[in-house]
């Protein structure tokens, strides 16, 4: 039977490249996410081009719909691969006058969500007796900067959940890989940071030759995953060549 591969926040950017080249890889993806219209377009786009793809409506900060999750994905058959992807930043204020709703937000999406599927999903990967849990962290998940502090406090939760959980797991066929991405110009991460203000988010690029694009994060994903089940990648870092360090970005003009 066709392994199956769930990821999440898979309706939109590193997700949804994720989802397509995981497909292209010969999984049956599970895509999920909470907007089913973006979702429903993503698996037309992969059968298309071949692939097996279902979608199913998740949101990762409530309990029963990451049930109804691990349920859907228990049906398609054994579940070898999670992506925990879902996620982002909310603002870029100082700690000093930053929103409690925003690092609310972070931390359900990002850290909450990514313990609550991997709770979920982690006796089906157990039990396909070759199981692979990818944490999409960031650069955040080790380091921190000014106005991220939030963000930062939410990534370095994700960070010490795949660190913690490879040491729990050890013994067991599930390994932890941790994929830690700097600058990557996706279409939303940073209207979703900026409340919609587009001009700001294209700031964070500008003058950037070349930032990652979703595509290059999900090769990472998929060069992982793909590795021989006793290779355990524990943390993969992927930057832009034009960024040597958060503080430190190549920009012309
Ligand atoms: N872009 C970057 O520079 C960058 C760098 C390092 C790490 N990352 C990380 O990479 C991941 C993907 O980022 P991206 O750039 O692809 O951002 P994005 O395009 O904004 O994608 C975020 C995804 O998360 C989903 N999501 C948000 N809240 C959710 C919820 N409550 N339940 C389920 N899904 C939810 C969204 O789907 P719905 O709204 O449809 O639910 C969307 O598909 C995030 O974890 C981000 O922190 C991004």
């Amino acid at each position: 039977m066709t392994s199956v591969a769930v990821v999440t926040g898979a309706s939109s950017g590193i997700g949804a490249a994720t989802a397509r080249r995981l497909a292209a890889e010969g999984f049956h993806v599970l895509a999920a996410a909470r907007r089913t219209d973006r979702l429903a377009a993503l698996v037309a786009e992969i059968e298309a081009a071949g692939g097996a793809a279902t979608a199913v409506a998740c949101d990762v900060t409530s309990d029963e719909s990451v049930a109804g999750l691990a349920g859907a994905a228990a049906a398609l058959g054994p579940v070898t691969l999670l992506v925990n992807n879902a996620g982002g930043a909310r603002g870029l204020d100082p700690v000093e006058s930053g929103s409690v709703g925003d690092w609310q937000w972070m931390y359900d999406v990002n850290v909450l969500g990514t313990l609550r599927v991997t709770q979920a999903l982690l006796p089906a990967l157990e039990a396909s007796g070759a199981g692979t849990i990818v944490v999409v962290s960031s650069t955040a998940g080790f380091t921190v900067y000014e106005g991220g502090g939030g963000y930062a406090a939410a990534k370095h939760a994700q960070t010490a959940i795949a660190g913690t959980l490879r040491l729990e797991l050890c013994g067991r066929p599930v390994r932890v890989i941790e994929i830690d991405p700097g600058m990557v110009r996706t279409d939303e991460f940073g209207l979703v940071r900026f409340a919609g203000d587009a001009e700001r988010a294209a700031a964070v690029y500008a003058g950037v030759a070349e930032p990652l694009v979703a595509e290059d994060v999900a090769d990472c994903i998929a060069w992982c995953a793909t590795r021989p089940q006793h290779v355990n990648v524990d943390r993969l870092v992927v930057r832009p060549l034009a960024q040597a360090a958060q503080h430190k970005v190549h920009r012309v003009g």
